[in-house]
């Protein structure tokens, strides 16, 4: 139980170096290797002090006793190497997505099974003070029946963003906008409502012909399987900088709206015999030059690895839920 839990890294880019720190600053984890394709002066990665290894398998051989392997290399690496993490006995943190199929985030979850392993999503937004306030509200009953639930998520990702050498944008890498941009948002409308059915779309391409493989924008509705209604309406296409993601619920008792760059604030909230309280702010975004993306909180996400292993906590995003995201995005995705 004193024990530190050992973690290696793969996919030393913006957000591995961030596993990487947050393990380095957990007093109960120990970061043993990192894993990389790249040379080990194009990672930034000296101060960690760790060995670098070019593959997987490398790294195996190499003997290094690790309990966590975290993938967090681009989408399209994600269910192969997660298959190949499980198979040799590790437990497994998989960045968002899980996969850019259902079927090999189900094969994932199967071997997870079958090799008594844990399998651990990354959707870190759930911490944040509104997303957390938002799910305690839905959870009290106080808001009666959902009417109807709008999601937007209006987002700039121009040329600065897909770059030629880039994985970003290629269809077999990346997935769509769905996948890379908008998995988050998805994750906390599943985590707050529930599946979807009934769902029709429509897509555009408005700016980005020449920069990826797929869509920029679309529209999205859909009934919830538990009740009432709702859309998504999400852009990369948006001029110079991001404009929202915002949720907006109506309900029988009330309505709400969370907005910000990435759902970081509470804009509206007006609920029948209700006080709003005070929030702790949200923490910054996590940095891409001129983008914020999704909130920087992956330090709770090494919490709940350590605290899952050692038995003191439940998962805080498992992967039947990484799978069900996955799953919505192939349904919208699939009326293309
Ligand atoms: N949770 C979040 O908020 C969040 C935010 C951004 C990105 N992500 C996810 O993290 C992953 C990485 O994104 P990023 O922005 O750090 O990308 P990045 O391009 O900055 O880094 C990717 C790294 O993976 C390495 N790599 C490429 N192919 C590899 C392979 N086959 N094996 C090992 N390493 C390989 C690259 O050399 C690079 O160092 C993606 O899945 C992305 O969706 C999550």
């Amino acid at each position: 139980m004193n024990d530190k839990i050992k973690f290696a890294v793969i996919g030393c880019g913006h957000i591995g170096k961030r596993h990487a720190e947050m393990i380095s600053r957990n007093d109960e984890a120990e970061l043993v290797a990192l894993i990389d394709v790249k040379d080990k002066s194009a990672l930034g990665i000296d101060h960690f002090n760790v060995p670098l290894y070019n593959s997987l398998e490398s790294f195996f051989k190499s003997g290094i006793d690790t309990d966590v392997i975290n993938i967090a290399s681009p989408n399209g690496f994600h269910a192969e190497q997660g298959m190949k993490v499980l198979e040799s006995g590790r437990h497994l943190v998989i960045e968002k997505p899980m996969s850019l199929t259902k079927k090999d985030s189900e094969a994932l979850i199967f071997k997870g099974l079958q090799k008594h392993k844990q399998v651990f999503c990354v959707m870190q937004n759930r911490y944040s003070p509104p997303s957390e306030w938002l799910k305690d509200i839905l959870e009290s009953g106080k808001l009666g029946k959902i009417f109807m639930v709008q999601i937007n998520c209006y987002w700039n990702r121009d040329n600065r963003y897909y770059k030629a050498d880039s994985w970003h944008g290629k269809k077999d890498l990346d997935g769509g906008t769905l996948f890379t941009q908008f998995s988050h948002f998805i994750d906390l409308m599943y985590w707050y409502f529930g599946d979807i059915t009934n769902i029709q779309a429509k897509f555009a391409d408005f700016n980005h012909k020449k920069l990826t493989d797929f869509e920029d924008s679309g529209f999205v509705s859909f009934d919830f399987v538990n009740g009432g209604m709702g859309s998504l309406n999400y852009s990369t296409s948006v001029w110079d900088k991001n404009l929202e993601s915002s949720i907006t619920v109506i309900a029988e008792n009330g309505s709400l709206k969370v907005g910000g760059q990435y759902m970081n604030e509470v804009e509206y909230c007006h609920i029948k015999d209700y006080q709003m309280p005070e929030l702790a702010p949200t923490n910054p975004g996590n940095d891409y030059g001129a983008y914020k993306g999704s909130a920087a909180n992956h330090h709770y996400i090494i919490e709940n690895v350590i605290d899952v292993l050692k038995g003191r906590n439940t998962i805080t995003t498992n992967a039947l839920e990484g799978m069900k995201v996955v799953d919505i995005i192939e349904r919208i995705y699939n009326l293309k």
